[in-house]
């Protein structure tokens, strides 16, 4: 039987990720939005692109959470994006509704789905659906540390003149501005960063990494990245999917490791079949500690903020 995968939020974060994992040709897929026609002609349009490309995928739009049924795996982009000026915790209130109603609706129609969360405050959202939907920790992952660690390999490689191919990058902690990109353990075909890279361009591009989403909301004005991110949620579902037991940093629920419980935070989750195997845990220069106790601060309290506004 063929896979398939529910995007709920056709906008410009769903539909590119549905464009990615159609590419893929790894699962059947089904864009859900509030906007009507919207996720139908999206999906139409998709779809009549398939031939091109030679894939045989079925694709579908809907307003009906119906549509989903039978889900392995609801990815969750539902919601507003940032406007310049807006820090990713502004959309708290308005997306904590939106995620709620997607989750108990996506829910009834399949049970046993993975839940692969990319709608902002990311790490709160991830928290958010695992407590409204009453799963397994293993069952939710929040998309942020592909696309943080993704950003910097890019600059690193653009810096270094390249191929991102031989760019290995871990960034942890929260998806906001205080995320930790770790300096030592990512590498340049195994030669660690802070050897490679003179101490300031290092900070230019840590600075740059944490600050990347940002960069792209100011410059497109309207809304927030969308390629990148969308390829890193299709990265996640391949790996589900296939059963790799892949290791990429992302937003997993914590019961102690790294000092931390109660949060879903960036760490290096290893993914497979059944959502998230295993968290690994790093040897953290005391820096890169202090940074990542200060990350989790930020991440608690919008976690706080939510449960004030809604009964998690
Ligand atoms: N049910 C389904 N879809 C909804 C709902 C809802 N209750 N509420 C809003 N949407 C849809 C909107 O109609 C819109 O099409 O979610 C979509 C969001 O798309 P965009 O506005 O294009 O935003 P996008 O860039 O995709 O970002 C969505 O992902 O990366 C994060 O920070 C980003 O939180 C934001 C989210």
């Amino acid at each position: 039987m063929k896979n398939k995968v529910s995007i709920i939020g056709a906008g410009m974060t769903g539909s590119t990720t549905a464009h990615w994992l159609a590419e893929r040709e790894i699962a059947d897929l089904v864009l859900v939005d509030i906007v009507e026609g919207m996720p139908q002609g999206k999906a139409l349009d998709l779809l009549e692109a398939m031939p091109v490309v030679y894939k045989d995928v079925r694709i579908t739009g809907s307003n009906d959470y119906e549509a989903t049924a039978g889900s392995d795996i609801i990815v969750i982009t539902a919601g507003l994006p940032r406007k310049p000026g807006m820090s990713r915790d502004d959309l708290l209130t308005a997306n904590a509704e939106i995620v709620r109603k997607a989750v108990d609706s996506t829910l009834q129609q399949s049970p046993d789905a993975i839940y692969v969360v990319l709608t902002n405050p990311l790490d709160v959202m991830s928290y958010l659906t695992m407590k409204v939907g009453r799963l397994p920790k293993n069952r939710v992952v929040g998309q942020a540390g592909v696309l943080d660690s993704a950003r910097m390999r890019a600059f690193v490689a653009m810096e270094l003149g390249v191929s991102v191919e031989n760019v290995n990058c871990y960034v942890l902690g929260g998806h906001g501005d205080e995320m930790v990109p770790l300096t030592h353990a990512s590498n340049v075909a195994g030669i660690p960063l802070d050897e490679i890279l003179p101490p300031d361009r290092l900070e230019a591009i840590v600075d740059r990494t944490r600050k990347g989403g940002g960069e792209i909301v100011s410059l497109l004005k309207t809304g927030s990245a969308y390629y990148a991110p969308g390829v890193a949620v299709a990265q996640m579902v391949d790996a589900i999917l296939k059963d790799k037991h892949l290791i990429v940093p992302a937003a997993a629920y914590l019961e102690g490791e790294y000092g931390l419980d109660d949060i879903f935070f960036g760490v290096p989750a290893q993914l497979g079949r059944n959502g998230v195997e295993k968290v690994y845990e790093y040897k953290l220069a005391e820096k890169e500690r202090l940074a990542l106790d200060q990350s989790a601060e930020s991440v608690r309290q919008t976690t706080q903020a939510l449960q004030s506004l809604v009964k998690v």
